[in-house]
């Protein structure tokens, strides 16, 4: 099932892989791209990755952890990811952009800086600011902007960071979401944020939407796999089409990690809420990607550090699964290259 193709509307991936967004450090501080993004993605579009999940990319200047992030927030961005999703394209992959919010855990602030966050608790004592009501309209209009901006610049997926502890995870997390207005209390009230933005989002885009969660943070207080699910029932009823399944990051401790950690929260998921999931965190050769599809526990494989390591690692997944992986044209020999 791994070298099968994988529909989204009219949007064909030409198979399950795609590689998980990582933040790449390229940027300078004006959030362009450069020319080691091209690089970057389209080394693993030549090594054939279905769909490229670009790295979480800030909806606003403030939105950044560090100032070198890459941005989504003016026509300049735009047309450079434009390119990178020309070139993409043409090498056969699928693209999408990871948009997001740092929140909280925002790195570098600048002294003076106010740090928005959804309750105000200090950050490795460092100091935030709980988000008033035109703040969190603000940041729904700029999900909403980063959207527009994403189909101009012809991405194929947007995909809401929704987890890691940032901005939209600190308001579903009961741990960091301490507020006591219509955006905090219940689970409801936890997701009003997320819930609005997939609104706006959606307003301008009409192609394969998903959104990335953290099923299981970790804490007895914290969001647990049977939150998400309700989560995710509410998501698909507002047209989300997968939800990207990892977990952490609210909290600093690092959880267990062993070869397909987070795979039973994209199984629970996909069966309870009957939504499609992508499952990511150590899945490492073709065959376990080839177990969680068959077994129904996911629809997409996103591919981390193996895809770091190795651009050619889908290649490697097709040895490992005995399946014949067509070679871009550039690469077939001569006489089949017509
Ligand atoms: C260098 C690096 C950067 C990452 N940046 C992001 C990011 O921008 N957005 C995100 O959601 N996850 C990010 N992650 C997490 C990965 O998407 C993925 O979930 C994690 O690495 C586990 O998958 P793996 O075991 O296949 O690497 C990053 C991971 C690495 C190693």
């Amino acid at each position: 099932m791994l070298f099968e193709p994988l529909s989204f509307g009219t949007l064909r991936l030409k198979n399950r892989i795609m590689m998980a967004p990582m933040a790449t450090s390229f940027a300078q501080n004006d959030g362009l791209p450069q020319p080691e993004h091209l690089i970057h993605y389209a080394s693993r579009a030549l090594g054939q990755a279905g769909l490229i999940m670009l790295e979480s990319t800030a909806i606003s200047p403030s939105g950044r952890s560090v100032s070198h992030n890459l941005g989504l927030w003016n026509d300049a961005q735009k047309q450079g990811l434009r390119q990178i999703n020309d070139t993409l394209h043409r090498l056969g992959s699928k693209t999408g952009i990871q948009l997001w919010h740092s929140g909280r855990k925002k790195e570098n602030e600048t002294t003076g800086e106010t740090v928005l966050s959804a309750s105000g608790l200090p950050f490795e004592r460092r100091p935030r600011q709980a988000m008033n009501r035109e703040q969190i309209a603000n940041v729904v209009t700029e999900f909403k902007k980063a959207a527009h901006r994403a189909k101009e610049a012809d991405f194929d997926v947007i995909e809401i960071h929704a987890a890691h502890g940032f901005l939209i995870n600190e308001f579903l997390s009961p741990i960091t979401n301490r507020r006591e207005d219509e955006y905090g209390g219940g689970r409801r009230n936890r997701y009003r944020l997320l819930g609005e933005i997939v609104d706006a989002v959606k307003q301008v885009w009409t192609g394969p939407l998903f959104v990335r969660i953290s099923a299981e943070e970790y804490h007895p207080e914290g969001n647990h796999v049977e939150d998400h699910v309700q989560y995710a029932r509410w998501m698909k009823a507002q047209g989300v089409d997968l939800i990207h399944c990892s977990s952490g990051g609210i909290l600093p401790e690092a959880p267990p990690v062993y070869p397909g950690y987070q795979v039973p929260y994209a199984e629970r998921i996909r069966l309870a809420a009957n939504i499609a999931t992508a499952a990511v965190g150590l899945i490492e050769t073709g065959k376990q990607a080839e177990e969680i599809l068959r077994n129904g526990r996911a629809d997409l494989i996103a591919i981390g550090r193996p895809l770091l390591r190795n651009p050619f690692w889908v290649a490697e997944a097709a040895r490992d699964l005995q399946v014949e992986l067509d070679a871009p044209r550039v690469y077939r020999p001569y006489w089949k290259q017509g």
